[in-house]
């Protein structure tokens, strides 16, 4: 079954707005936990404006299931991510001014910095994963550098406005994931997924893993972190045996 990693950056935001101790992330990350999260993501970005330092340390310490972390190449941030060590890290392209993650990461410009610092993160036994578009060069590049896994870029499907943008969108995420797996890359999928808009992504990409942050922890303003995450992880489990059925008949 495709796993879910929860995005707690959100729950970090809230606490900063008032450079105060709460809310922490590392509880939310224990409540995801109870919630039937697979896999606790966090960004640790240059500017430090929601997650912190501390929060990765405590979060390495508190962590059971998989601790993945999105960081850019800056060299500060690369030495904090090899001293922790988290089981995984995703690379993610990273400006100063943008609200979220806008892009994916071009790895055909950064081939040389990226295979260098795949290589040094591997000898760690980190697992290394490039946030990317999914487009064939983007592709073909993340498996010359070395990286186990690509996170494809699902922004552009979740604002999709219309059926037919959407569904062209998804069909493009499908080629991407085919042609990544039959270059031996395994395949997560990430970025404005949503209640409303996961199930198609969870039924045709395939995805190992899908990252989800914004949509569970609006829900958790209301219902709490635990019962947002089961609900995402229940409609993850329907759509994932309703394309297991599909695919054997
Ligand atoms: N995947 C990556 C690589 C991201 O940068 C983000 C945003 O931090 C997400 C997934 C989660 O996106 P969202 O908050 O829109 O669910």
């Amino acid at each position: 079954m495709t796993k879910l990693g929860v995005n707690i950056d959100h729950v970090a935001t809230l606490r900063q707005a008032r450079r105060t101790y709460e809310p922490d992330p590392v509880t939310a990350a224990c409540l995801a936990d109870l919630g039937g999260a697979d896999i606790i993501t966090v960004h640790l970005r240059e500017d430090r404006r929601h997650i912190q330092d501390r929060d990765l340390r405590l979060l390495k310490q508190t962590v059971f299931t998989k601790l993945n972390l999105e960081m850019s190449v800056a060299p500060e941030i690369v030495e904090l991510a090899l001293a922790e060590q988290p089981a995984q890290v995703t690379f993610v392209p990273e400006k100063r001014q943008e609200i979220t993650t806008e892009g994916g990461l071009d790895v055909v410009s950064q081939k040389k910095t990226l295979t260098s610092l795949i290589k040094r993160f591997k000898e760690r036994g980190i697992v290394v994963s490039l946030f990317i578009n999914p487009e064939t060069r983007q592709i073909e590049v993340a498996k010359e550098v070395g990286a186990e896994f690509v996170e494809l870029h699902t922004g552009a499907y979740a604002n999709a406005t219309t059926e037919t943008e959407q569904r062209n969108l998804l069909e493009k995420l499908c080629r991407g994931a085919n042609l990544s797996r039959e270059l031996g890359l395994r395949v997560n999928a990430g970025h404005g997924l949503t209640y409303k808009n996961v199930g198609p992504v969870v039924e045709e990409v395939d995805a190992e893993e899908l990252h989800i942050g914004h949509s569970i922890i609006s829900r958790a303003v209301f219902v709490g972190i635990k019962k947002a995450v089961e609900e995402m992880k229940e409609l993850i489990y329907k759509h994932s045996l309703l394309a297991k059925t599909d695919r054997q008949s």
